[in-house]
């Protein structure tokens, strides 16, 4: 089976091919096709719906012709047409749904409505390419009972998956979410967004013992989590080793000065110290957390998903805690370009989680979350 996956939920725009069958654990990537309004969004700090969504509209046609292209395939050897049709933004998610209905009315193809945050941990049903362009992922068989955990900048959530189409949501952030805590905390030192990977190359650098912050919600019976509080106290330790900071006048703000070009050389290392600390407290809470479920549920693997599940500190520290407490958990994460948004895993999961409805009964739901 040949599915078109198309995923426009934020700021990328992105259509996939995969082969699925039926005998096989994995799904083929044919072709994998990707614009991005990223560039536009680090010049304002954040994403601008608006802006986003025009920009949707501009690539999504072109994304489209690109990843049939590649894959060397015509409309009609497609078999259904797979779309994120929430959570995300509305306008951005509405470019995506209306396009996928005119296509299926156009070529006769049904349509698969597919949940974006199951569609992150789908990314892990991936079969690896051995090619340069895809770093190569776990090619071991995924065993249920699994616990996926979404990380991404607007998501941070644990699932129990019995199986296919069985998910049933254990916990989720009560806030922020972990990889925009770590875009906000960035965006405070002067980096532009998304923040995530800026402040893992400055943490490689630094010191995670020396400076201490908090751990949110470590101890917690459930499976909830909490990082607006951990923000608040990355603002506090960065007052209080950088005085710059402290004067409103001089306020280092992400579009004028970046706070480690006004530094020297030890005052660098404590900047590299805090962030050491930031990630530190972020992955230590998920890993946790993620463990406990994994433990409670008697989990056979561990599926992370998201543009945070690129985060290597969090990947060598979730191995470690299985390597010591349950060496039988296989972990899988996928290759970076497969964490971050596609098409491919909205075709991954639309491929096992099958549900082929007519045009006219897919709405966008920006508000969707787990069932
Ligand atoms: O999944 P994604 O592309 O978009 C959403 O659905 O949100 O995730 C983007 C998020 C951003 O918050 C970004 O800072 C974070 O993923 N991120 C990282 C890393 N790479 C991306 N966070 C920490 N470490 C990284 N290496
Ligand atoms: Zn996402």
């Amino acid at each position: 089976m040949l599915i078109l996956g198309i995923e426009s939920s934020c700021d990328e725009t992105a259509a996939a091919i995969i082969e699925g069958n039926k005998k096989s654990d994995k799904v083929k990537l044919l072709s994998n096709s990707l614009a991005s309004s990223l560039f536009l969004h680090s010049k304002t700090g954040g994403i601008i719906p608006e802006t986003a969504a025009r920009e949707q509209v501009k690539y999504i046609i072109p994304v489209i012709k690109e990843a049939l292209d590649k894959a060397n395939l015509k409309p009609k050897d497609v078999d259904a047409v797979a779309v994120t049709y929430g959570p995300g933004l509305i306008g951005s998610l509405l470019v995506g749904v209306e396009t996928a209905k005119a296509l299926s009315l156009a070529w006769n193809k049904p349509i698969i409505p597919t949940n974006h945050l199951i569609g992150h941990i789908y990314a892990n049903f991936i079969e690896p390419i051995h090619n340069s362009e895809y770093v190569i992922q776990n090619s071991e068989i995924i065993e249920f009972p699994a616990i996926g955990l979404v990380v991404s900048g607007g998501h941070t959530d644990l699932v129990l998956i019995n199986d296919h189409k069985k998910i049933k949501w254990l916990g989720g952030t009560r806030d922020d979410a972990a990889g925009e805590c770590f875009d906000k905390c960035a965006r405070l030192l002067g980096y532009a967004y998304p923040g995530g990977p800026k402040i893992a190359e400055l943490a490689d650098k630094g010191n995670a013992n020396t400076i201490s912050l908090p751990r949110p919600m470590i101890g917690t019976k459930d499976f909830d989590f909490s990082f607006s509080g951990l923000k608040a106290a990355f603002l506090r330790e960065t007052e209080k080793h950088f005085p710059i900071m402290r004067n409103t006048n001089k306020k280092i703000s992400w579009d004028e000065i970046i706070l480690e070009k006004e530094l020297n050389d030890d005052e660098k290392q404590t900047l590299y110290d805090l962030c050491a600390s930031l990630q530190n407290s972020i992955t230590e809470v998920i890993v946790r957390k993620t463990m406990k479920a994994a433990d409670k549920y008697k989990a056979k693997s561990i599926l992370v998903g998201g543009g945070v599940a690129a985060n290597l500190s969090l990947k060598n520290k979730l191995q470690k805690n299985i390597e010591n407490q349950n060496p039988g958990i296989k972990l899988f994460i996928p290759s970076t370009n497969l964490c971050t948004d596609n098409g491919a895993m909205i075709a991954a999961a639309a491929f096992f989680n099958n549900l082929e409805i007519s045009w006219e009964n897919i709405n966008a739901n920006p508000g969707l979350y787990f069932d």
